[in-house]
């Protein structure tokens, strides 16, 4: 299971495009994928470390003073640099610009956790070296990014020399072209201490703004078995360490570089808190940490077992897109997984829907405890989502920002951002996905019905009842080409499902006898529920009785079709091209929606209904959004359409490592990583989880020989397998479980096989 490119292009465009590809992350820190020793003028680069849920403030000038508009947004900062280590071979400088470059390859080993550079390198006088750079953020050590450096010399004596540097003066990247980056280069880390304690270098910075601090904590060392000299000199903003050895032909000198990051969110003393840990890191052998980190791997690898069989490329895009996702990750409550995890600075580490729709169905079933920890980032921000609703003039309820970092509303554009209410349904979608699929009663009465029911309650004080009908006006739905709408079927699916649980955990938690300390604390009465149930049975869901489609919201139909296939190549993105007020009066989408629709509330509409709408959508929808493709496959599968659900698929498994969408430079598109993962077992397993329990219908896209994955469900591991002949499923561990397979009940005490000839059709 190694993802490998063998040969490491030096063009521009795979330079800064690898940057993406091969960064370190552990969902607490991710650095990009720089070259150590720096480029030569001219070479586009973006040069990053980032930490999750840590930002800055930024001013977002509005250019008309409406009431209640956002004027302030958070950013992710680029917190300092600790990747620059630049090497001479006696006076000679190594660089990938200079000399001749003999062998070049960069290595991410998925299963040890590190990434590898190797370079043969002759330099213009003639000496020849083997430069070997593995690079690795630890997941068991999480403020830890530890470079080792080996330099061997092949036909030379004499010396070697590292200058290694320690950098709080940073920028971030921009890019007042494209809106999906900062547009704005604004200077967010003030480097203010500078320090040497025990041969380490610390450099303290604040956040322009937000009033936040983070501490980075330094140590270059050699290897055992190298002898040299190390010395380190401050300066105004950062540190330099020289550190030579003797140069002997064959003889590896190789230099070990530790970075500890530590922030003022999580810490109280963050300089302290560096220095502890510093010391934690550095004092036990290197290899402990390369061996806890394979370990962890290994059980990760094991919770989120998947294998395709008769499809090798797309099988390792597949483990690469799951590597991203424990790399992108937050590990506490106070991060979350921004848009581009830790990779990049697309959407200035902004969290969206992403998550609860895309994301956490992944950890749901693979490992419940990071699902969990994700909930409990809304619940630590729930506070912020009410006051979020007073400014939208809601009297009650909580309403999230549509993108935020510390659970402030950052959208500057409000109809393509705050508009998009249906991200409280969401979040109550990812709360009762988690609840079904773990029955953790406690936790939600703790935190997760609490979110439940004030979400509920901002779809009472938004929507309006108009002939016997609920409805919800003025929203934006998933589709970004389509703004401010009345009743868009997604939102009004996704409220009706928030309402409706928001009665089943009520009356779970009356009956568990954990309601009474909820209910005071946020007032809730049986009567509000009871208005909660007949606003869910009355939801208005737009249906097109000659279409036989759901509309996406009541006046879609009723405009242009836009014709895709007369659109040139290079005006994709659209919305990199045409006024957005231009692309509203068309039938055109960003992005999936209603078809969305039909795959999470599937019991909402008929199977007719469901193919119409395929099949309608499909024409008018660009896919400019990355998380689009994954649930066109998901519902192909459903539908029967096999060719169409493996190409949607292997559109979105090749998405970044292939760069298709072109912007792969500024992140990884992780919402895709996540929906790539359900295409698989939600898609070609027809996986489901529902009230009564968890469903299966699996198929077998005709390209491969089978597939194999295992899922949590209510304490028991459950291993699905698929071939030609049958589909298993098999106890791992647990109790006995009753599951779904074609709408079938089935106990499953050991193993249930099915032919795949019965295997489900539509
Ligand atoms: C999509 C949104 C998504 C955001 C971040 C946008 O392009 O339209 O649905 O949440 O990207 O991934």
């Amino acid at each position: 299971m190694i993802y490998e490119i063998t040969d490491l292009k030096l063009d521009n465009a795979s330079l800064i495009l690898n940057e993406t590809l091969f960064h370190n992350a552990n969902g607490y820190i991710g650095v990009r994928s720089n070259f150590e020793e720096g480029y030569p003028g001219g070479i586009p680069s973006i040069q990053g470390a980032y930490i999750n849920g840590f930002y800055d403030f930024v001013e977002m000038k509005q250019a008309e003073k409406l009431y209640g508009l956002v004027e302030e947004k958070q950013t992710m900062p680029n917190v300092a640099d600790t990747q620059g280590i630049r090497v001479f071979l006696g006076d000679e400088e190594f660089s990938m610009f200079t000399g001749t470059v003999l062998e070049s390859k960069r290595t991410l080993n998925m299963e040890e956790g590190y990434t590898l550079r190797r370079v043969l390198w002759r330099s213009p006088n003639g000496k020849e070296a083997e430069i070997i750079i593995k690079r690795l953020t630890s997941f068991t050590r999480l403020s830890l990014f530890l470079i080792e450096y080996a330099v061997t010399p092949l036909n030379f004596d004499g010396s070697i020399l590292f200058i290694s540097t320690h950098q709080g003066e940073v920028t971030n990247h921009s890019n007042p072209d494209d809106p999906r980056v900062a547009a704005e280069t604004v200077k967010h880390i003030i480097p203010f201490r500078v320090e040497l304690r025990d041969g380490r270098s610390f450099v303290v910075s604040r956040t322009a703004r937000s009033g936040l601090t983070v501490c980075t904590a330094v140590e270059n060392r050699f290897a055992s078995g190298t002898e040299g000299t190390v010395t380190t000199e401050t300066l105004e903003t950062g540190t330099v360490t020289r550190a030579s050895a003797a140069a002997v032909r064959g003889r590896t000198v190789k230099l070990y570089k530790y970075t500890v990051f530590s922030d003022s969110i999580r810490q109280n003393n963050c300089e302290n808190h560096a220095g502890e840990d510093i010391e934690k890191h550095t004092r036990i052998p290197v290899e402990d940490i390369y061996r806890e980190q394979r370990e962890y791997l290994r059980e990760y690898w094991d919770g989120a077992f998947l294998e395709i069989r008769g499809d090798e490329k797309l099988s390792l895009a597949v483990h690469y897109n799951l590597y991203q996702l424990i790399q992108s990750v937050t590990k506490d409550g106070y991060g979350n997984i921004a848009a581009k995890g830790l990779s990049g600075e697309g959407y200035e580490g902004h969290f969206f829907w992403d998550t609860e729709m895309y994301i956490q169905p992944f950890f749901t079933l693979t490992n419940p405890e990071i699902s969990k920890t994700l909930i409990e980032y809304r619940f630590n921000t729930l506070e912020e989502a009410r006051k979020n609703a007073r400014m939208l003039g809601h009297s009650r309820g909580a309403l999230y920002p549509w993108r935020t970092i510390m659970g402030k509303e950052c959208s500057g554009y409000f109809p393509a951002g705050t508009a998009q209410y249906h991200i409280n349904g969401d979040i109550a979608y990812s709360i009762v996905a988690y609840y079904i699929s773990t029955r953790d009663i406690s936790f939600i009465a703790e935190k997760g019905a609490e979110i439940v029911f004030e979400t509920a309650r901002l779809w009472m004080d938004t929507g309006n009842y108009y002939r016997g009908k609920f409805l919800i006006n003025d929203v934006t739905g998933p589709d970004e080409y389509t703004c401010i709408v009345n009743n868009n079927y997604y939102t009004n699916v996704c409220a009706r499902y928030n309402l409706y649980w928001a009665r089943v955990f009520y009356e779970i938690l009356e009956s568990s006898g954990a309601l009474a300390p909820l209910a005071e604390k946020i007032g809730l009465s049986a009567g509000e529920i009871k208005a909660f149930s007949h606003a869910a049975e009355n939801m208005y869901l737009p249906y097109d009785e000659e279409l036989g489609i759901n509309p996406q919201d009541d006046s879609f139909l009723s405009k242009k079709v836009w014709d895709i296939p007369a659109t040139p190549k290079d005006k994709f993105p659209l919305l990199m091209h045409y006024h957005p007020l231009y692309l509203y009066r068309f039938q055109v989408c960003k992005q999936v929606d209603t078809v969305l629709a039909h795959f999470v509330f599937e019991d909402a509409q008929s199977i007719e209904t469901i193919r119409n709408s395929f099949l309608y959508y499909e024409k008018i929808t660009t896919h400019d959004s990355s998380l689009s493709a994954c649930i066109f496959s998901i519902i192909a599968s459903k539908l029967g359409f096999r060719d169409k659900a493996y190409m949607y698929f292997g559109d979105s498994a090749k998405l970044d490592l292939f760069d298709t969408h072109r912007n792969t430079k500024d992140g990884i598109h992780i919402a895709n990583m996540g929906g790539n993962y359900m295409a698989i077992v939600y898609g070609f397993g027809g996986l489901r989880l529902k009230e009564k329990g968890i469903h299966f219908a699996p198929t077998l896209p005709e390209q491969w020989e089978g597939y194999s994955f295992k899922v949590h469900f209510r304490g028991s591991r459950i291993l699905v397998e698929v071939d030609r002949e049958s589909a298993r499923f098999t106890l791992l561990s647990g109790e006995e479980k009753s599951i779904y397979i074609n709408s079938v009940e089935y106990d499953l005490h050991d193993q249930v096989s099915i032919k795949m000839e019965a295997a489900h059709e539509v």
